[in-house]
């Protein structure tokens, strides 16, 4: 039984992540500063911690009585659209926060560390499956801020660190927040559909990006303690491959029993207009293999909900 830190452990992922571990039999500790997160979401058998992992007073509850098998931080300030907000916020949420549990892990003795990273790091790509050695140009600061992370954990590989950052596409299914509406392409649109009967998209609807299930995120972040060739890895996370804004939109649409209108205007600050993952590293170092394919996933999601709504 492993002992491991997950981060973020009341947002959507990183409930997930934490609820696999424990389902797998290890000791689990979580931290979250609740900003986007819900008490609620972590689940039972986490030993949970309040607290920013950008600031110091977090870490003494985190002290470990044996050293940490690997951290998995998954905690962050996770929409580009709000970075433009508050830049230093998202600095301190999503790079400082990785600095300090970068040094807080080898202080005590962790050299495992699996990070959630993001596509937004790639900014504006042609339009073919983008690799990771592609030249990262970020549009947001959420974009940098996620670099800025691997670069710190690159560095870190001097003092034995041995990391592994996932660069998450976009991510979907149950457990989402419904009611965050900056964040999370799928479950806005979800959202927009199940509560008004209407779907408003800022931007084209030719625009396109790889749409990625929860549980084959899961199994990405679960694999790595596994597989040492996933160590000093950055890797892509997708899922569907190249799907339009517009193919979306009639694959949710298609799931509602009543009409639904969709217009498409405005757009996002920090939007890229198209990306999707070239998955063979991915493959290659985890056995990565997504498992769920849109329709799948996005029926699954709608499931969840509509059974939600009506209990
Ligand atoms: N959802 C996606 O499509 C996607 C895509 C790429 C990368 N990611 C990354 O995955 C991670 C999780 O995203 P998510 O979709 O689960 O978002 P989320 O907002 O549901 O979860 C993030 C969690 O981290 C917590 N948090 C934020 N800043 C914190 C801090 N400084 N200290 C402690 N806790 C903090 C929040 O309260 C929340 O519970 C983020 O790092 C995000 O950047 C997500």
């Amino acid at each position: 039984m492993a002992l491991y830190l997950v981060t973020g452990a009341a947002g959507f992922i990183g409930a997930a992540l934490a609820a696999a571990l424990v389902r797998e039999g290890h000791e689990v500790v979580g931290a979250d500063n609740l900003s986007t997160g819900f008490r609620e979401n972590v689940p039972a058998g986490v030993r949970f911690f309040y607290g920013d992992c950008g600031l110091p007073d977090l870490y003494n509850g985190l002290l470990p009585a044996r050293p940490y098998d690997a951290v998995f931080h998954v905690a962050g300030q996770s929409s580009g659209e709000i970075s433009f907000d508050d830049p230093v916020y998202d600095l301190r949420a999503n790079t400082a926060s990785t600095l300090r549990l970068l040094r807080f892990a080898l202080d005590n003795g962790c050299t495992r560390f699996i990070y959630a990273g993001s596509m937004s790091v790639y900014g504006v790509q042609p339009d073919a499956p983008v690799r990771e050695e592609a030249p990262c140009r970020p549009e947001s600061f959420y974009g940098v801020s996620k670099l800025a992370s691997e670069r710190y954990l690159r560095l870190h590989e001097q003092y034995g660190m041995r990391f592994t950052s996932l660069r998450l596409f976009n991510v979907y299914g149950p457990g989402q927040n419904m009611a965050n509406m900056r964040q999370g392409m799928v479950s806005i649109f979800m959202s927009m559909m199940l509560e008004n009967g209407y779907i408003h998209v800022k931007g084209s609807p030719d625009r396109y990006r790889d749409f990625v299930y929860i549980d084959d995120v899961v199994r990405a972040f679960t694999a790595c303690p596994e597989r040492r060739e996933s160590e000093g890895r950055i890797l892509n996370i997708g899922g569907s491959g190249r799907v339009t804004v517009g193919t979306l939109v009639d694959k949710l649409t298609a799931l509602s029993p009543t009409p639904v209108s969709v217009e498409y205007a405005g757009g996002t600050p920090g939007d890229v207009y198209g990306i999707y993952a070239d998955i063979s590293l991915a493959r290659a170092c985890l056995g990565y293999v997504p498992q769920v394919g849109p329709d799948e996933g996005l029926a699954r999601m709608y499931a969840a909900l509509t059974a939600r709504r009506s209990a």
